[in-house]
């Protein structure tokens, strides 16, 4: 592992610890582990998909099965991403953690303290709202000296421009191995003129506005080259197993969770279809890799692991 991935895996695990063990909600920790100490007033549950990202501490264990397009290959740098994806649910406790997501990311020098980031799409996360129901959500990180982030609307940072939809909505219905079907689209683009970081979401093809990150809430994203990532990831703490990611399947299989229609968007948001496959992160163990991306489309999940 070269540096710049332990740093990543040290850092998920941070603010995996953080969510999974209640973090500075000290009420919610469940008995007979230790809680990690965090800033109070940082409490996201943040993970990056880069690096080697199998880690194991404390017992709290990552997967991602994600791909990334990685900036300063030469050509035009993106600010944005969307996707369409299908969204499963499954019966999790507290503890653990299945997720399908984009994340926009900018290491800054390559510290935790620097790093800048936003991620958002569907979760299922007990410990969070207390249900195993499917949720939209989103989260940003602002590392620097304060060290700011949050998730939903937990704390002031997302601007909601929809009445419809908002952060930490349920999404119902979901999918159905082998039955109905029902997809979310997902676009997130910085906005030219204002620098904001606009995120569309919505069901079954009507994605709409849902809001946008201001500019200068995360001023490591500001004239910066991103990182743009999109998978499934899970977590869990032992003894909990680790979860099913995407529909459960893993990919390559006929009932395997995708994502699709996928396009990288300009400074200017010109859409660009991806129509080659990008570099990707899968776990060591092999136990969710993601497809190759072809015809703007990978997939990606599986049914958990054994660790
Ligand atoms: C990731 O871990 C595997 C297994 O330990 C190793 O073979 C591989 O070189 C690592 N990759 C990176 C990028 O560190
Ligand atoms: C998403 O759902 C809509 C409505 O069911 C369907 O028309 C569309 O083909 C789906 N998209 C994908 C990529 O599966």
């Amino acid at each position: 592992m070269d540096n710049s991935s332990q740093l990543i895996v040290l850092l998920g695990v941070l603010l995996l610890a953080s969510s999974l063990f209640g973090g500075c909600f000290s009420s919610l920790q469940e008995e007979g582990h230790p809680r990690i100490a965090w800033p109070s007033e940082l409490h996201p549950e943040f993970f990056l998909p880069n690096g080697n990202l199998t880690a194991d501490r404390n017992s709290i264990i990552t997967y991602y099965s994600s791909h990334t397009w990685l900036p300063g290959g030469g050509g035009v740098n993106y600010y944005g991403v969307e996707a369409t994806l299908d969204v499963y649910n499954f019966d999790l406790e507290h503890g653990q953690v299945s997720a399908a997501a984009i994340w926009i990311v900018n290491r800054g020098d390559g510290h935790p303290s620097s790093l800048s980031a936003i991620q958002f799409g569907w979760h299922i996360f007990p410990w969070l709202y207390k249900d195993s129901r499917t949720h939209f959500y989103t989260a940003w990180m602002s590392g620097g000296v304060s060290g700011k982030g949050c998730m939903n609307m937990n704390c002031p940072g997302f601007h909601k421009s929809s009445s419809s939809i908002a952060p930490g909505h349920v999404i119902s219905p979901v999918s159905h191995v082998g039955g109905q079907k029902s997809n979310i689209t997902m676009r997130i683009f910085k906005e030219k003129y204002s620098g904001d970081w606009h995120i569309h979401f919505g069901p079954n093809g009507d994605s709409e506005p849902v809001g946008y990150f201001p500019k200068s809430l995360i001023p490591g994203l500001i004239d910066n080259p991103v990182e743009i990532s999109f998978g499934g990831y899970v977590a869990h703490r032992k003894p909990r197993l680790s979860p099913p990611m995407g529909s459960g399947y893993v990919a390559y299989n006929e009932n395997s969770a995708f994502f699709g229609n996928l396009k990288l968007i300009d400074q200017d948001g010109n859409d660009y279809t991806i129509d080659k496959d990008l570099p990707y992160t899968a776990d060591m163990k092999g136990c969710y890799n993601p497809s190759v991306i072809d015809s703007a489309q990978f997939f990606y999940g599986g049914p958990g692991c054994i660790d």
